[in-house]
């Protein structure tokens, strides 16, 4: 049996399609059932649904040997312990800073409102700014426009986000889509299988 972690939401919706070319069809649509793993109609497959940011904790562990997560969560999670073997090109978006249209040039330590603590407090040291970081786990967009913070870092798509909230994209920190992870015992114990999907899903991508 091969276990995939997926999360409910954009990553799933532009998954099944992929999946569904490597005949993995989940037999329960998450969004209307509550059940936590999926049969699909592959007997040899199931996937497990969680939150986009324990899916490389799950992988990490072996309790899913697959899962499909954001770059900006692999990021932030430290990655190494994990296989990256394919980027899936779905949920694309840019990991970006931001501000207040009207903001200063700032001089001097920055307070930056994230949930990407650990990359963010990489992103600024590697450019000498000294920061702090302050831990959110939502509505960054707020932080600026209350005095929580200088500085956002956060995902941005269309940016309509960013534009309600008057506040502009400035710096580029990262290119983000979703990748497939694999637990690396997995690679070696169900290498034959894990190799088929990855071969399956490598196909599917080089014709879109
Ligand atoms: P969690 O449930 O763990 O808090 P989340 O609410 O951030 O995660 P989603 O909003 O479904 O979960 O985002 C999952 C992934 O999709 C992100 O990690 C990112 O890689 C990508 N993503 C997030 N926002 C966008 C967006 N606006 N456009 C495209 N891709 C996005
Ligand atoms: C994400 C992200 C931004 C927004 C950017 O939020 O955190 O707020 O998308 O997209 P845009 O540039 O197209 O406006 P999401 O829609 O996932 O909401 P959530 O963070 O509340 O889950």
């Amino acid at each position: 049996m091969l276990t995939i972690a997926v999360s409910k939401g954009r990553i799933y919706e532009d998954a099944l399609p992929l999946l569904a070319e490597a005949g993995i069809v989940p037999t329960d649509d998450p969004k209307t059932c509550r059940k936590l793993i999926l049969s699909t109609t592959r007997d040899d497959v199931q996937l497990v649904i969680i939150r986009a940011t324990d899916v490389p904790t799950f992988v990490e562990y072996g309790a899913a040997d697959l899962g499909i997560a954001g770059k900006d969560v692999l990021l932030e999670h430290g990655a190494d312990s994990l296989y990256e073997p394919l980027d899936l090109k779905i949920a694309c978006c840019r990991l970006m800073t931001a501000t207040r249209v009207d903001a200063p040039e700032h001089k001097g330590r920055i307070r930056v409102a994230t949930k990407y603590v650990n990359t963010a407090r990489k992103y600024f040291a590697e450019k000498g700014i000294q920061a702090e970081i302050i831990k959110l786990y939502g509505s960054m967009e707020l932080a600026p426009l209350v005095g929580l913070a200088d500085c956002i870092v956060d995902l941005v798509d269309t940016g309509s986000t960013l534009k309600a909230n008057g506040l502009v994209p400035r710096e580029l920190i990262m290119n983000i889509s979703s990748r497939l992870v694999v637990n690396k015992a997995a690679m070696k114990m169900k290498n034959q299988a894990i190799a088929l999907l990855l071969e399956q899903l490598e196909k599917t991508l080089s014709q879109r």
